[in-house]
């Protein structure tokens, strides 16, 4: 993969207005967008369209959970929509999963469909009272596996994971790493970062990147920033 547009700015935003004063200051050519569930669910399907009729490639990040029909029928919304990136929690199984694929394998184009292995606010612990003892590594290792072999085009990881998933899943399965922060930056209410350009060694395809550019006084230089840290 080319070292172009390996940015995804995280627009985590309580308000469409607020979201569109930031995109207003992004050049499509250099970065995608990420919307997640407040902002879809307070603007909804025409504010990602707002955001493609800029040119902008949007990963729908709504994490979808539940039975096949449902979450295939998810998914095709959301190929509908037009988005590039869309994502479901691995956890809901392979039938889930499959499902998801073959409808949207059937459909003129489709967007990336990656998978939510273990969420990094989950410790051991939680696990533990949600059923699944052991190791949060160890899972994200097989829930990796698991949705490799039932159709995903890749997984959300932390960049700590890129390396070990990378190893295990080869060449070609995407992995996109929030938990990036530039040298020197604010880690906000990140724990274990990497910088962009240790993410990209470790394996890592696309890097989600929110506060260090959305709160930055001058976002478009602090994009170029990150992209001249990648290529250095
Ligand atoms: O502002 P910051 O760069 O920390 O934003 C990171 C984005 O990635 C946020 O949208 C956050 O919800 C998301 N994310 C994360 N860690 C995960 C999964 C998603 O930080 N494990």
């Amino acid at each position: 993969m080319t070292e172009t547009k390996r940015i995804i700015v995280a627009l985590d935003f309580a308000t469409e207005t607020r979201a569109i004063a930031l995109v207003e200051r992004l050049d499509p050519a250099r970065c995608r967008l990420k919307v997640g569930k407040e902002l879809f669910t307070r603007s909804g399907p025409a504010f990602v369209e707002a955001l493609q009729d800029r040119g902008f490639e949007v990963f729908l990040d709504l994490k979808f959970h539940d039975i096949p029909n449902t979450v295939a029928g998810a998914c095709a919304a959301a190929a509908d929509l037009g988005v590039w990136m869309v994502n479901l929690h691995v956890s809901g199984g392979p039938r889930m999963i499959e499902a998801a694929r073959m409808r949207l394998d059937r459909m003129s184009s489709r967007p990336l469909l990656i998978g939510v292995t273990v969420l990094t606010s989950l410790s051991r612990d939680d696990l533990s009272a949600v059923g699944c003892p052991g190791e949060p590594s160890e899972r994200v290792l097989a829930l990796a596996a698991l949705g490799h072999a039932a159709g995903l085009d890749g997984v959300v990881c932390s960049p700590l994971e890129a390396a070990a998933v990378r190893a295990a899943e080869g060449p070609g399965f995407r992995l996109v790493t929030p938990g990036v922060r530039p040298a020197g930056a604010a880690l906000d209410d990140q724990v274990r970062v990497m910088t962009p350009r240790e993410a990209l060694a470790a394996g890592a395809d696309d890097l989600v990147i929110g506060r260090p550019i959305t709160a930055a006084d001058d976002p478009s230089a602090a994009l170029r920033s990150i992209e001249d840290s990648l290529m250095s």
